[in-house]
């Protein structure tokens, strides 16, 4: 199933939207979109991330009361409760990403899959390149969520991410497990009236550095 638009249109149109026509999204086009977004790369491939699908309306509305009571997570068809889990350091599931290397074609060989036996445990310990387990399962998560608006909206449908909640409601109303971050919430669908407007974004030349930071950058 081919987007309807290209992948500059896509990201140029997409804005949060902040109300969702009650209109279903087909069966097909999520599947596309969930499958597209889990394409996303993460470090070692441990692909941490984990969505609840939520699209019954009393589970919308359950979580709409976590959110701050924001409209759009209960007029969306589809909302993704976007989580990282800190336990794929673990060694039964490192074990479950080299089979899965494996099983590919030109599948994973047995050197990089003793590299990432001891590599994954020491980046857990070490923590070289983040403070908590939280801000690296957020890293990942957010990189395929970015992903999933992407496509969603090369398919033509809006989304609106959100860190408008308090994770302990929803980490209870939703049985997710200690262990499992709640990254962020992600309706989907079509978007109604009111539309957000564009804010705006900041210039090259005002977040990229020249090879050091702060210098400036000449294209
Ligand atoms: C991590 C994250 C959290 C956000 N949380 C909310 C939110 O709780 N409610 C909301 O209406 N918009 C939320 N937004 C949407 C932003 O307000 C919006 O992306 C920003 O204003 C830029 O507008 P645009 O995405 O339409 O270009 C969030 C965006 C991100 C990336």
């Amino acid at each position: 199933m081919e987007p309807s638009i290209n992948l500059r249109q896509a990201i140029e149109r997409r804005r949060a939207a902040r109300a969702f026509k009650s209109d279903v999204i087909p069966s097909v086009i999520i599947q596309e979109i969930l499958r597209l977004g889990l394409q996303a790369p993460s470090g070692y491939n441990l692909q941490p991330w984990r969505f609840i699908v939520v699209r019954s309306q009393e589970n919308k509305q359950k979580l709409k009361a976590c959110a701050f009571d924001q409209r759009q997570v209960e007029e969306a068809p589809v909302v993704l409760i976007c989580c990282g889990d800190r336990r794929v350091n673990q060694s039964d599931y490192i074990e479950s990403v080299i089979e899965l290397g494996k099983e590919q074609e030109a599948g994973m060989n047995d050197a990089y899959a003793d590299f990432i036996r001891s590599s994954v445990p020491a980046l857990f310990e070490n923590r070289p390149c983040f403070d908590s387990i939280e801000a690296w399962t957020n890293r990942h998560t957010m990189l395929s969520v970015a992903y999933l608006m992407i496509v969603a909206q090369s398919y033509g449908v809006d989304s609106c991410p959100m860190e408008g909640f308090v994770t302990r409601q929803v980490k209870e109303a939703f049985k997710i497990p200690e262990e499992v971050d709640v990254c962020c919430i992600l309706a989907m669908g079509y978007a109604e009236e009111p539309f957000k407007r564009y804010g705006g974004r900041f210039s090259l030349q005002t977040v990229c550095y020249g090879e050091t930071y702060g210098d400036f950058f000449e294209i």
